[in-house]
């Protein structure tokens, strides 16, 4: 299982810029407390916390597989139209989970399943470089929005079900489309019901999108490109299991056994000693989508103006990815000799996909007969090495190797992580009111009837 090393964020390797054990201990009791308020609103289905219980649901994981049989022949790539919580999911599974030029593969090294591209802005350049590479009579088009009404999404549905018609024609272009959105409401849900999709999966009303991406927003995708989700889910499960997600009574000592919560109190309380600033560095670059997905979870679960009690906090801990060994080249000058506002999470990988030896040169050099596992890894313990003397905290969450149930773990443990976090911040982890009223901004720019008096107040501001 994935484990998590956090010694080098206590006083006795990082002195007063870390936390000495009393104060981590001080917490058990209210780790108890926490605990139990979670559990709570899990088992509440009308609360956003649906995500905790999808590991032991498989919901609409049969319909999936049965869609990925039918189709896999018939197309030969898939293209992700969303944002946010409805792609950065789907990136982070993909480059994690499969070969860095999977696109490159032919259609039997794929063994048949399909190539991914996920378009997660409007930026028209990269729009028409899309066109011209997609051939969309062999692409398959997922369409994703819990809303159902995201104006970027919905931007470039447009632009590709204009391309698509013009190519199969309006009858066919049902066959190539697949909408995932909310159950009830939404446009696209209004499309599926016209009959636009020949598919259609629902994103759980009680699912955050940041949340959503062991539901069928990230199971779709993956599916397509042949990534074993059964495995994916059931690694989550092992986790659930592990920090009793659907069990009030736990014991204060288990506190230490739950790598979901020391997570967040370490983070919680480092960031009360001005730590503010999250970095994740995967020691991978299958890794580093992951980071991505961390830093939407971290932010904008974390990032609020109120507490619960509707008091003005302006509270969050900043996230911001590296990559090792890359960033020692950018960022690790500033990680170490910077202000002492950071701490450094580090996901570290026992094992990798293969080990590539440094093959002989032809004059003599240190680093012939070594392999590149061995410099990366001497590379990592370098740098925990040298900011662990620097006294800058840091923890390392270690997967033993990168696979499915690997994946499947650490995803779970960083939801819930952030899950605790918001309840030791006294916040609500689940909504995002910064982001939905930069929409409804867009909205009113772009003319939505019903937005107009968010036009008034826009004009008033700029
Ligand atoms: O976490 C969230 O809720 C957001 O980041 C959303 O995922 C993002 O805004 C996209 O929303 P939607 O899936 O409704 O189009």
């Amino acid at each position: 299982m994935i484990q998590l090393n956090y010694k080098n964020c206590l006083d006795e390797k990082v002195s007063k810029h870390g936390l000495s054990l009393k104060e981590i201990e001080e917490y058990k009791e209210k780790f108890v407390e926490v605990h139990k308020n979670l559990v709570e609103k899990i088992k509440n289905p009308f609360l956003m916390l649906g995500w905790a219980k999808l590991p032991y649901e498989n919901f609409q994981v049969k319909e999936i597989l049965k869609m990925v049989s039918e189709v896999k022949n018939k197309f030969d790539t898939l293209l992700v139209l969303g944002i946010g919580g409805s792609a950065l999911g789907n990136i982070a599974l993909q480059t994690a989970l499969k070969d860095k030029f999977w696109n490159n593969l032919s259609k039997q090294e794929r063994k048949g399943y399909l190539k991914l591209y996920v378009f997660d802005n409007v930026d028209p350049d990269t729009a028409k470089s899309l066109l011209r590479e997609l051939d969309l009579k062999k692409t398959l088009i997922n369409v994703i929005s819990k809303a159902g009404d995201t104006a970027e999404t919905l931007a470039t549905f447009f632009i590709f079900y204009n391309e698509l018609i013009k190519k199969v024609g309006q009858k066919k272009a049902k066959e190539h489309i697949i909408i995932t959105t909310g159950q009830k409401t939404g446009f696209l849900r209004e499309l599926v019901n016209k009959g636009y999709s020949k598919y259609d999966f629902v994103i759980p009303e009680n699912v955050g999108g940041r949340f959503s991406v062991l539901s069928p927003v990230g199971l779709v995708s993956a599916a397509l490109t042949g990534i074993n989700i059964k495995k994916l889910l059931f690694g989550a499960k092992t986790m659930a299991d592990k920090y009793k997600v659907l069990n009030p009574n736990i014991k204060p000592d288990e506190m230490f056994k739950n790598e979901a919560f020391i997570f967040a109190l370490i983070n919680y309380l480092l960031y009360q000693k001005g730590k503010h600033i999250c970095v994740m560095m995967p020691y991978s670059d299958r890794l580093y989508g992951f980071a991505d997905w961390f830093r939407q979870l971290w932010a904008e679960s974390l990032g609020k103006e109120k507490d619960n009690n509707g008091k003005t906090i302006n509270v969050g801990p900043t996230p911001v990815k590296a990559l090792g060994v890359t960033d020692q080249h950018s960022q690790i000058q500033l990680y170490r000799e910077g202000p002492y506002d950071k701490i450094i999470v580090f996901l570290s990988v026992e094992k990798f996909g293969c080990e590539l030896k440094i093959p002989k040169f032809k004059e003599e050099h240190y680093l012939c007969g070594h392999t590149l596992n061995e410099l990366l890894k001497s590379e990592e313990k370098a740098t925990v090495a040298s900011l662990t003397q620097a006294k800058r905290p840091n923890l390392t969450i270690t997967l033993p190797k990168i696979d499915e149930e690997h994946i499947g773990q650490l995803i779970y443990m960083l939801e819930l992580a952030t899950a605790y976090a918001g309840e030791l911040f006294n916040i609500d982890a689940f909504n995002q009111p910064g982001v939905v009223l930069g929409k409804n901004y867009t909205y009113a720019l772009l003319g939505r009837k019903g937005y107009e008096k968010y036009f008034d107040e826009l004009k008033s501001i700029i």
